[in-house]
């Protein structure tokens, strides 16, 4: 049986506790009709005061470019092959080099963090954008279609990674800064990264180039990330299966690769020149992605630290909040259809009085996962070595063990298979945590349940959790949480989607596949969405929501991208006044050749670019307002 969202939700309530139920009552305000139930009681529980939408919906359409809502202004600022570093050569899309790359600005950027200048500071006009580059799309990167030779494949890695530029807002809007001195480019060829934690040193992540276990040649398929309290930047490693061939094949690490992905194929564009990338000739290989990597952007020699303390696998994201007992919480999705939600818990607190003190505060704590019941309630089990099943006799013989094999593990402790976790996002004023779930075809009417009440989920759903309070505060650390789901994504038209939004929400307030997402100062939830083309033939963008108040759970579409795009990395200045967004794989599905837009160029013979581009409101006003 399907259960429906009203279904569950008057399930829950009924077992919810008296004295929630005679608040909520006496409040006048429980009506049993999904989601407005919740916004009603958290409001009254709460009293946020909840800002407004002032802006007109951009339509559901799908063109060759990008819109914004009447009154905003859309300004490219940074575009694959653009110059990062200082002496880099000017885009040429027919002569490309590895060389000229290494420069430039990478392919299909996505996270974006804005880390105001100076350090520690709220400056809303001055920063350093550290951007990652997730990967390259070859058929829309080379003229020659999907090339494959050694420069070829030079040139990928040296266009996915990351990058930092300087940024300033002036009186013509946002401008690069020319030879900064913080200019940086991280690629997957040659840039030095440390390997920390408790599974740094162990023979499984120890190669034929690295004895030691503990120094990897870069990094890739940096999808989302996070940043620090302290002023570091966190890059997420997601789809890095792809880039290798084979299983491992009869060794020790044939369970483990199969688990994360890796197929039997036997050659991929980077293992046919690199031998790094064919697990078969190096079984350990593969071990050394999938994790979180740490760096200081405002220090162009730090050395990027990969923190296998938080697991490794095909990490979304890492969003961190500092909870109610000083440690810091990491919260990350992995994204694939079936896979888990994860939190980090640091062992010790966060020391903003002294930001180096924490510089290795990644490196201990425990990782958990999370096992969702119908009656509302969340379990996080924590992923400890010897403790359950993670024993010898389920193949763990430490903490690394379980670290390089997190989804084993968390199989064997029962965790909630999602529908595909991406981003998460924590409110600033409420520390309620949602996390984006875009969407899951696989599911079938069998495996539906109490968090995935939809078989064939195609417009994903937005979950939410509610970490208890302690003295006000959120408690990120708590074993157990509530929580519940704030809207079902989808096109409200369309009956087989089983969209449900907040009982204001009008025709034209959806969404599907929501992706990524952030907060601004004000607490209202932004969300992007991926694959919204293929789900129903509408352009990709970024739709604000609110979270409390009687608009909850009423997406309005704010930007709309151009054909092929997915909107990645949206990130405010801390004053919300200025909002930058990804615009990556504009043009997916064509070609070099025929692309089905020239966005953002639209010169004759060139190709699409994925970029990044800056969003502010034409008053100066704060976005969204
Ligand atoms: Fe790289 Fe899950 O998006
Ligand atoms: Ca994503
Ligand atoms: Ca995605």
């Amino acid at each position: 049986m399907t259960l429906t969202l009203s279904d569950l939700i008057e399930e829950r309530i009924s077992r919810r506790g008296a004295m929630e139920r005679i608040a909520a009552t006496a409040a006048g305000v429980y009506a049993l009709s999904g989601c407005a139930s919740r916004s009603a009681r958290v409001m009254n529980q709460e009293g946020p005061k909840v800002p407004i939408l002032g802006f007109t919906a951009v339509p559901h359409e799908m063109d060759e470019f990008l819109h914004v809502s009447p009154g905003y202004t859309a300004q490219v600022l940074m575009r694959w092959g653009d110059p990062v570093l200082p002496g880099a050569e000017p885009f040429d899309p027919y002569q490309q080099t590895p060389e000229k790359q290494a420069g430039q600005f990478g392919f299909n950027n996505d996270f974006i963090a804005f880390m105001p200048l100076p350090k520690g500071s709220q400056t809303a006009t001055h920063g350093l954008l550290c951007v990652n580059h997730e990967y390259i799309a070859p058929d829309l990167a080379f003229p020659e279609g999907t090339p494959v030779s050694s420069e070829s494949v030079s040139i990928e890695l040296q266009a996915v990674g990351h990058s930092v530029i300087e940024i300033h807002r002036t009186k013509k809007g946002w401008a690069t800064v020319n030879d900064s001195r913080y200019a940086r480019r991280i690629n997957a060829a040659d840039t030095v990264i440390r390997i920390s934690g408790p599974a740094a040193g162990h023979s499984r992540l120890k190669t034929i180039d690295d004895p030691s276990g503990k120094r990897v040649l870069g990094t890739f398929a940096n999808c989302a990330g996070g940043q620090t309290p302290w002023g570091t930047v966190l890059l997420a490693e997601e789809n890095f299966h792809y880039s290798f061939s084979g299983t491992g094949e009869g060794t020790p690490e044939e369970r483990n690769h199969a688990r994360i992905g890796l197929k039997r194929t036997k050659q991929t564009r980077w293992s046919r020149f690199d031998p790094r990338f064919d697990a078969s000739q190096r079984p350990t290989e593969p071990n050394r992605y999938g994790w979180i990597v740490e760096y200081d952007p405002y220090d162009q020699e730090s050395v990027p630290v990969k923190r296998t303390a938080l697991g490794r696998f095909k990490h979304e994201c890492a969003t961190t909040v500092i909870g109610s007992d000083g440690r810091l919480a990491v919260y990350s999705g992995d994204d694939k259809a079936f896979e888990y939600i994860y939190r980090f818990v640091s062992r010790d607190k966060v020391r903003l009085d002294k930001p180096e003190a924490n510089r290795d505060l990644l490196d201990d704590g425990v990782l958990s996962v999370a096992r969702l019941s119908a009656d509302g309630t969340l379990e996080w089990l924590p992923l400890v070595y010897g403790q359950g099943p993670l024993t010898p006799a389920n193949g763990f013989n430490s903490q690394a063990d379980v670290l390089i094999e997190t989804r084993t593990a968390a199989d064997l402790l029962g965790a909630t298979k999602m529908d595909r976790p991406e981003d998460v996002g924590v409110c600033p004023i409420s520390g309620r945590v949602y996390v984006m779930l875009t969407q899951n075809k696989k599911r079938t009417a069998e495996q539906t349940d109490a968090a995935h009440t939809r078989a064939q989920n195609l417009g994903g759903h937005i979950l939410e959790i509610l970490p208890p309070k302690v003295d006000g505060k959120a408690d990120h650390s708590a074993e157990r949480a509530r929580w519940d789901v704030l809207l079902l994504a989808g096109d409200p038209s369309v009956p087989e989607h089983g969209a449900h939004y907040g009982p204001r929400a009008q025709a034209d307030d959806w969404l599907v596949n929501p992706d990524n997402c952030a907060f601004d100062r004000y607490g209202r939830l932004w969300i992007a969405t991926d694959m919204a083309p293929r789900t129903t033939g509408t352009a990709d963008g970024l739709f604000a929501c609110p979270i409390d108040g009687p608009d909850r759970a009423r997406p309005r579409r704010l930007v709309a991208l151009p054909k092929g795009a997915e909107l990645c990395g949206p990130c405010f200045t801390p004053d919300a006044r200025t909002l930058f967004i990804s615009v990556q794989h504009p043009a997916e599905g064509s070609t070099f050749d025929k692309p089905s837009t020239r966005w953002p160029d639209f010169r004759a013979d060139w190709p699409a670019r994925a970029a990044v581009v800056v969003i502010t409101k034409d008053d100066g006003g704060v976005i969204g307002d």
